[in-house]
């Protein structure tokens, strides 16, 4: 009897609760929502970043829904988001931690890290546990880019100096979305509400926005304070044909980085975001895979770490050309085309990746008869080799070779662009009675030099482990050459 006494009361409180929720849903639509003028937000404990929010201060930490808390109805994007860079942009990136500790603390100080923070470790700094002024260790800076991060970002703005939006130039404002009832203290009763009228709930995390590569840009264009450029990835699909909407290649960020099969960004897959929601025609995949295979091979992901091999190697096409015997010399070329990034070849923090060829050319007994691109006992790279990445100075010209890159004065590039092609050009003396020459070419890639791993890796998983960083074949060639 009692028991049914409770049973009915919880129907009738339930049923109120939904009535409720559906009058403030249809009173309170996108157009409700509070007004604010951007021009007068100042970021008053942000920093070195340009992140804004609403109320110019850090936000209530408890409106930063966890990611896990996602994964209660969205398994499937939590489980690729979890593998994904953005999961471990922050903390929880050894080669990222360790660099800031070991080189950013010690050369910009607090102030200084703001700076990162804002692409890094977002949550930290909208919350103020990372601020010029105070640093306190929290589950913040190991949150990275999380799902709340990300889908409760209401603007992006250009930043002043480059025009585009950049140095992590979104607003961020979680005050914007609906609160259900009981969200601070029934879940299972809050949760029930999202299931029965998601609609403000799927809207309030929606925004054409998140389609546009802008909003990509402002953590994906990076500028040090001085204004010099570092990371520039939305310009460079800017002026490609990928960003040309009447191109038959026109593909956004989204399109390349989300595609439900990685690598292949034309191919659509049906299935379900939402556990027990609607079934859609596409779905789109939150791994974000890019170039970064160490991070899914220190963590041991061994999926990831293939996904992003594949997406590594449909980039880059490459050839032997112009093969030439001459004066008893022997010439070619080695032709790296960007075939499918949307930028340039290698993208992001160009200082750091490297992407080089390795070639040899043997007769026919097997004999070495010219080399370049080769590893040295200590991992590192034939400093003759031919590679695609760029050098940062300082002002008093000195290289900077462990990407202190809020020292840049100046920079060189050496990078493919989208759709374009570069080459290698070689030339060895030809011994006498060769018959038969082999080359044999590939480009290879790696996030870092070795030397820079033995330093931010130093303290990783199990110290004295072996830490030598992956290298991928994005492309293989060989052609033989019969001699005369
Ligand atoms: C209690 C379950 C629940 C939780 C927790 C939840 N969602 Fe949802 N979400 C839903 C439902 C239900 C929909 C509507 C899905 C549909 O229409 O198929 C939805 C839709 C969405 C959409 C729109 C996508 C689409 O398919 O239309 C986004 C984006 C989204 N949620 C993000 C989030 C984020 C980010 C979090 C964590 C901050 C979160 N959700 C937490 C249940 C939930
Ligand atoms: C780097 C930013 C970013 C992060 C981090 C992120 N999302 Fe998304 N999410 C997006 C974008 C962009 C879209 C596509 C939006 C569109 O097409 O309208 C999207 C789409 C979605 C959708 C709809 C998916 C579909 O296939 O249509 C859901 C659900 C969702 N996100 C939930 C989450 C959850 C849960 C998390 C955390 C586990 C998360 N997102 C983390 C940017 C992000
Ligand atoms: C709040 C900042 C932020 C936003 C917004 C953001 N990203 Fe990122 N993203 C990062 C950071 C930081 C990393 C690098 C993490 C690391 O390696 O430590 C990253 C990594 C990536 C990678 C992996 C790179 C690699 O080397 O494998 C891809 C791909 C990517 N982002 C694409 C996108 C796209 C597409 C969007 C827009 C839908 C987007 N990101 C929005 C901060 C952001
Ligand atoms: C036509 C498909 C395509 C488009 C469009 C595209 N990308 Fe990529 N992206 C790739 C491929 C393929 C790779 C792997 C090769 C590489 O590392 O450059 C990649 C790599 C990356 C990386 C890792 C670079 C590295 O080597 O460390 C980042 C970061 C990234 N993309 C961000 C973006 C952002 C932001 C946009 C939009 C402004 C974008 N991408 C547009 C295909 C694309
Ligand atoms: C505008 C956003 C932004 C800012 C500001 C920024 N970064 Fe990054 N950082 C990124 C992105 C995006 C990547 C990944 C690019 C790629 O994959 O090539 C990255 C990559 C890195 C990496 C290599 C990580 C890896 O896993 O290989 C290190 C180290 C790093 N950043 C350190 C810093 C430090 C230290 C600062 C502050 C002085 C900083 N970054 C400021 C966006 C930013």
């Amino acid at each position: 009897m009692k028991k049914k006494v409770i049973a009915s009361l919880l129907f009738s409180l339930t049923i109120c609760v939904i009535v409720a929720v559906m009058y403030k849903e249809a009173r309170m639509n996108i157009d409700d929502e509070p007004k604010f003028s951007l021009a007068e937000e100042q970021s008053k404990d942000f920093g070195l970043s340009n992140v804004k929010t609403i109320s110019g201060n850090p936000v209530d930490p408890h409106l930063l829904t966890e990611s896990e808390d996602c994964a209660k109805c969205h398994q499937n994007s939590f489980d690729e988001w979890k593998v994904s860079a953005h999961a471990r942009s922050a903390a929880n990136d050894p080669i990222y931690e360790s660099h800031e500790e070991t080189f950013a603390v010690k050369e910009i100080g607090q102030d200084g890290i703001t700076f990162c923070a804002g692409c890094h470790t977002p949550e930290a700094l909208v919350t103020g546990s990372v601020g010029k002024t105070k640093w306190t260790s929290s589950k913040y800076e190991q949150a990275g880019t999380s799902c709340i991060m990300c889908h409760a970002i209401s603007d992006v703005f250009p930043d002043e100096r480059q025009g585009i939006p950049a140095d992590a130039s979104y607003v961020f404002s979680p005050e914007l979305v609906h609160e259900y009832p009981f969200a601070n203290t029934n879940e299972a009763i809050e949760s029930f509400l999202i299931r029965s009228a998601p609609k403000r709930h799927a809207s309030d995390f929606s925004s054409k926005l998140y389609k546009e590569a802008e909003y990509c840009s402002s953590c994906h264009t990076q500028a040090a304070p001085n204004g010099k450029i570092e990371q520039d990835t939305y310009r460079e699909w800017l002026n490609s044909s990928y960003a040309d909407p009447n191109s038959s290649e026109f593909s956004t960020c989204i399109d390349c980085h989300m595609a439900p099969v990685p690598g292949e960004r034309d191919k659509e897959v049906a299935g379900r975001t939402t556990d027990g929601g609607k079934y859609k025609k596409k779905v789109l995949d939150h791994r974000f895979v890019g170039g970064n295979q160490a991070l899914p091979y220190l963590y041991g992901d061994q999926e990831m770490f293939k996904l992003t091999e594949k997406m590594l190697k449909s980039a880059a096409e490459i050839e032997i050309v112009d093969a030439k015997q001459e004066n008893g010399k022997f010439d070619f070329k080695v032709k790296v085309t960007n075939k499918g990034a949307g930028h340039n070849l290698p993208t992001g923090a160009t200082d750091l990746r490297q992407l080089w060829i390795d070639v040899e050319a043997v007769d026919e007994n097997g004999k070495i008869l010219f080399a370049s691109g080769k590893l040295d006992e200590k991992m590192e790279v034939d400093p003759n080799a031919v590679m695609f990445h760029s050098k940062f100075y300082d002002e008093k010209g000195n290289l900077i070779d462990h990407h202190q890159v809020w020292r840049i004065a100046r920079r060189e590039d050496h990078l493919i662009p989208p759709k374009q092609s570069k080459y290698g050009e070689y030339s060895f003396t030809l011994p006498k009675n060769v018959k038969k020459i082999t080359i044999n070419a590939k480009l290879r890639y790696r996030v870092s030099p070795q030397y820079f791993a033995n330093v931010t890796l130093r303290e990783f998983g199990d110290p004295g482990t072996d830490r030598t960083l992956p290298i991928t074949d994005m492309a293989v060639t060989k052609k033989v050459i019969q001699l005369d």
